[in-house]
């Protein structure tokens, strides 16, 4: 079967970049992302490209080069989905936040909607493909909404996660380490599987393109978040034994990470992980663990979470007990407010919860990141509902201007690890500042023995 047609249901940071790469990659495929959100449609369609919603490095360029060519952006939702041979279900799947399972299980509602939207609207055959992050066996409960239209169609599912990452997600779907695809065993599974293998060989190597059953492509996507997050967690436990021992995690993890079997990557020790993904989808799992009876599995999954919750009260609670063990009325300059680099993402940015403990302790906190509004951050702290939103805008301001940032504070923390931050007038933002002047590097980024010269209290994280 050849694909002439795509939609994609999701306009959010996996739907639009994947969707844009496939329609520059594929020039012969029309591909149309769609989504409720009226206003993230509006912007993805903004005439000047550096508007669209999602600031990732390079995707303006590509968003710029296939708009209106064969990528179109689109609140049609009915439309985009029957003109379609193949559609992508790209929703967010959160953390249910009601009834069974909440605070733990993947929230489906969104993915159900689809799924009968797709079985409601569709008069000709389509391959339907999980994109979104889903518990194994999801593919079952959508095949069974959409195989019992009773209207003739026919539907193949597919699961195909995505393993891009936020700042880097243009190379990373440009050079994927792999993609995977699981599908059914049967005649009609294998033809629907080699459709997407054929959109995805216009630039991936064929060798990179694994194809399994759905429930282990399902498991896989969680499997590696697991593990990815679970390095973090790891190394951020040594951090922790290091700042007692006298080691330096970072020649630690150099250390280790010479070892081949090791490998150097995801060995950075930080103020812990955060994202959209690695806590849910970690949850998520635990989820499941337990929900086939298997607690031990369970808990040590579990365990991933409660490191990461740790490491990052922890480095709230150092800097409170380092500034004489009170912060009230104490400016706290925070440098990054993104959960990483190279994205305006913050959901479960670590810097949320560090400012919500310190506002606790009545800290006045101002923040600089070059991509996050003041809206934003305002909004992620009223999200937690640990206080009025007018007590959140009193206790935190934001800058547009590092230097003012920090200007008059008693301490900067770092919660990013945004590559300018390293390359600031470190002397100027020192004079500036109270004295002592601390500096708490959550992401190990800033030169100890630079800062230490100019004057500051230097503390990194694990040395
Ligand atoms: P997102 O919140 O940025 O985007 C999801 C979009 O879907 C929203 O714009 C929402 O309005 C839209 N939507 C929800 N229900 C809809 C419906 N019924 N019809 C039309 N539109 C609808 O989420 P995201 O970060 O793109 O994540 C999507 C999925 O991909 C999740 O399952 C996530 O776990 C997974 N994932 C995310 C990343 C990442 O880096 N963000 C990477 C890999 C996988
Ligand atoms: C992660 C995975 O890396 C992707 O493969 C996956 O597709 C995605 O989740 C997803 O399913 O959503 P992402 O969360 O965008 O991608 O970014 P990461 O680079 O994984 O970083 C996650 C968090 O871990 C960030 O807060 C980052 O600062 C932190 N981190 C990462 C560390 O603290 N140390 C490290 O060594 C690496």
């Amino acid at each position: 079967m050849k694909i002439t047609k795509i939609c994609c249901i999701g306009a959010g940071y996996v739907g639009g970049p994947t969707m844009a790469i496939i329609a520059q990659k594929c020039p012969q495929i029309q591909v149309t992302v769609v989504d409720l959100n009226e206003e993230r449609i509006a912007t993805w369609n903004d005439e000047d490209v550096n508007n669209i919603p999602i600031y990732e490095p390079g995707l303006s360029e590509i968003v710029k080069e296939a708009r209106g060519r064969n990528l179109f952006f689109s609140t049609e939702v009915d439309k985009a989905i029957d003109e379609a041979e193949m559609i992508f279900i790209s929703v967010n799947t959160p953390t249910k936040t009601y009834g069974k399972g909440k605070g733990m299980a993947a929230d489906l509602k969104y993915i159900e909607l689809c799924a009968r939207q797709i079985a409601r609207v569709s008069t000709s055959n389509k391959i339907v493909v999980e994109k979104s992050t889903l518990p194994v066996r999801t593919a079952e409960a959508i095949k069974s909404i959409l195989d019992n239209t009773g209207n003739g169609v026919k539907f193949q599912i597919l699961s195909n996660p995505e393993f891009l990452a936020e700042g880097t997600a243009v190379q990373d779907l440009l050079h994927p380490d792999r993609i995977l695809i699981g599908g059914d065993t049967t005649e009609e599974g294998q033809k629907a599987i080699q459709a997407l293998v054929d959109v995805y060989a216009n630039w991936v190597a064929v060798g990179k393109i694994l194809t399994t059953n759905v429930w282990s492509s399902e498991l896989s996507k969680l499997t590696a978040n697991a593990f990815l997050a679970q390095r973090i967690s790891s190394i951020n436990a040594m951090s922790e034994l290091c700042e007692k021992t006298g080691a330096d995690v970072n020649e630690v993890a150099r250390a280790i990470g010479m070892d081949s079997r090791i490998g150097p990557k995801f060995l950075k020790a930080s103020v812990g992980f955060g994202g959209s993904c690695f806590q849910k989808d970690i949850l998520n799992l635990v989820y499941i663990a337990k929900s086939y009876g298997l607690n031990e599995v369970a808990d040590y999954w579990e365990q991933v979470i409660i490191m990461n919750d740790h490491q990052k009260r922890r480095f709230s609670s150092n800097i409170v007990k380092t500034l004489y063990n009170t912060v009230s009325d104490k400016k706290i300059a925070f440098l990054g407010w993104a959960f990483k680099k190279d994205t305006n993402d913050t959901r479960e940015s670590a810097a949320i919860y560090v400012a919500d403990d310190l506002i606790n302790e009545n800290a006045k906190i101002a923040v600089y990141d070059p991509k996050v509004s003041y809206k934003k951050v305002l909004a992620d702290l009223d999200y937690l509902q640990t206080r009025t939103a007018d007590k959140n805008a009193e206790s935190i301001v934001s800058f547009e201007n590092p230097y003012k940032a920090c200007e008059g504070a008693h301490a900067v923390a770092i919660l990013t690890e945004w590559d300018e931050f390293v390359t600031y007038d470190w002397q100027k933002i020192y004079d500036a500042m109270q004295k002592p002047a601390f500096v708490f590097d959550g992401r190990n980024i800033l030169n100890a023995a630079e800062l230490e010269k100019i004057g500051f209290v230097y503390q990194a994280i694990g040395s």
